[in-house]
């Protein structure tokens, strides 16, 4: 993984990253509100020697006090003085307890000793560092004083008393803090990198390319207004969807230039992966372009056209072969203009076996002779056999992939149970690809042209090839004058209608 690549994935996994470093950090607030405040009163010790009087005399006698106060901070936090300690000041404690809380340290090179007492209670803190300090005086004076009473070799004077301290030392809030956003964020990242190293969906191009050994006719940016209204207005939306669903259909018509296909069936591996909401666009941006559609809804298990329409849903399509209803009767004029549906009908018991009789496929082609395209909705490649049935039967199908959400497994069997039965694969639609973070680098359309290009290209099926051939030249100087005034015509209905 090189530094783009770990770029890429911070910022699509900077949620992980986010929400494991701020668990760290509530963490550190919490337990540094937990934790009982701790107070800290110091004192300092000077430790004297019996100088002499000469140069020589001096330096003995520092060297001699130095040597000293190494001895004195083990003295200072020892087991004598803190029962002495204890016993002056009538502490309710042991001697091993108090010790615990005394932290004595000389200064190197100085006659300087630095006693600390931590305690719950400031008053205490204070009344330990300097009760402690005083009994260490005359603990020393004791065991300096020569037998003979003489004057002590060495004496120590507290040279700094303690005071109530003000704020405690423990717990450290910031330091915590500190420490926990550098724990998160060192979690998170780790995290967000084993995510990604155990993530095995669907994610870029190249490797929806690979599984499917098909081109990508499409990239369809999530688009949260899909959830309440599935089907884009193509005739006042120029939204990033829109464009893309456009592209998509330039890009279909490119596809077997020669006999462009006309059946489509659209299909994924799983359950949710934008089946309906794709097909529904598909279907009204071949409309916008002039085409006359019928959608039709294949998925007799779990159909959805006619609620994401609203249009009538029990007679359709199983009401059509099973001879129950006329296919004019049943077909449903939309409010998009050039879009008729074909709804799925009442669900038959065996949705497989009707999908694949020779019925289904005389319906097919009657639908074929009616209208330039068949863009039919179904089921899950892996969940049921009714996609791969009907993809028998048509010109080629459209497998979609929901960006992070389709397992690359799941697409290759998907692809595979297509080629067992023949289907021919028109290539893969990635659908609800972010449109912010790092998938939205992958998400291109300059590949495809421009949008003056790509509306200029509208031409009955019929005429597919040819205007495709026209397509490329239409915003240039070889575009023939009709072709250009359509493209214009409909641009100014559009922006008149914004
Ligand atoms: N481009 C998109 N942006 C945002 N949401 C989308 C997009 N496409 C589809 N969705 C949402 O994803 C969900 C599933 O979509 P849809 O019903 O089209 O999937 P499906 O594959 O047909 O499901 P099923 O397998 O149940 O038939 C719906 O809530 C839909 O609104
Ligand atoms: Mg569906």
């Amino acid at each position: 993984m090189n530094l783009q690549d770990f770029v890429k994935l911070l910022r699509s996994r900077w949620l992980t990253v986010a929400v494991t470093t701020v668990a760290a950090v509530l963490l550190a607030v919490v337990i540094s509100l937990l934790t009982t405040p701790l107070y800290q009163a110091s004192t300092r010790l000077f430790v004297s020697t019996t100088a002499g009087s000469s140069l020589s005399d001096a330096y003995q006698g520092n060297r001699f006090s130095q040597e000293r106060v190494v001895s004195y901070t083990e003295l200072l936090m020892g087991q004598t003085l803190a029962q002495r300690t204890i016993d002056k000041l009538g502490l309710n404690t042991s001697a091993e307890e108090l010790r615990q809380k005394v932290v004595a340290n000389a200064k190197p090179d100085t006659v300087l000793i630095n006693v600390n007492v931590l305690d719950k209670s400031p008053v205490t803190a204070r009344d330990i560092a300097n009760t402690l300090s005083d009994e260490f005086v005359n603990m020393v004076r004791e065991l300096e004083t020569p037998e003979d009473g003489a004057r002590p070799d060495a004496r120590v004077v507290v040279e700094q008393r303690a005071s109530i301290p003000s704020s405690p030392v423990v717990p450290k809030t910031a330091r915590n803090v500190a420490i926990g956003l550098a724990l998160g964020l060192a979690l998170g990242i780790g995290l967000a990198v084993l995510r990604d190293i155990l993530d095995n969906t669907v994610k870029d191009r190249d490797t929806l390319e690979q599984i499917t050994g098909a081109g990508i006719v499409g990239t369809i940016p999530l688009d949260k207004d899909r959830r309440k209204q599935p089907a884009i207005s193509f005739e006042t939306d120029n939204s990033g969807i829109a464009e893309a669903f456009r592209k998509l259909r330039t890009n279909l018509q490119f596809l077997a230039v020669d006999s462009p296909p006309r059946v489509i069936i659209v299909t994924s591996s799983m359950p949710s992966e934008g089946k309906s909401t794709t097909s529904i666009n598909i279907a009204l941006a071949l409309a916008e372009a002039d085409h006359n559609v019928v959608l039709v809804d294949g998925d007799m298990r779990r159909p959805t056209l006619h609620k994401y329409l609203d249009l009538i849903g029990p007679v359709g399509f199983s009401t059509v072969l099973s001879g129950a209803a006329d296919l004019d009767d049943a077909l449903q004029r939309t409010r998009f203009p050039g879009l008729t549906v074909l709804t799925s009908g009442a669900t038959p018991p065996n949705p497989s076996e009707l999908l694949g009789s020779q019925s289904a496929r005389k319906l097919i082609n009657e639908l074929r002779t009616r209208f330039d395209y068949v863009v039919i909705d179904s089921t899950p490649l892996l969940a049921v056999t009714d996609a791969a049935v009907l993809g028998a039967a048509s010109d080629g199908v459209l497998v979609i992939a929901r960006f992070g959400q389709t397992k690359r497994e799941q697409l290759s069997h998907a692809v595979e149970h297509l080629a067992s039965v023949g289907a021919p694969m028109l290539g893969s639609v990635f659908t609800m690809m972010p449109t912010r973070g790092s998938a939205a680098y992958s998400y291109d359309y300059s590949y495809y042209g421009t949008e003056a290009d790509e509306r200029s290209n509208h031409r009955p099926a019929s005429s597919g090839p040819l205007a495709l051939g026209v397509a490329e030249t239409a915003s240039g100087v070889g575009a023939p004058a009709q072709e250009v005034g359509q493209a214009v015509g409909r641009r100014r209905r559009r922006e008149s209608s914004d």
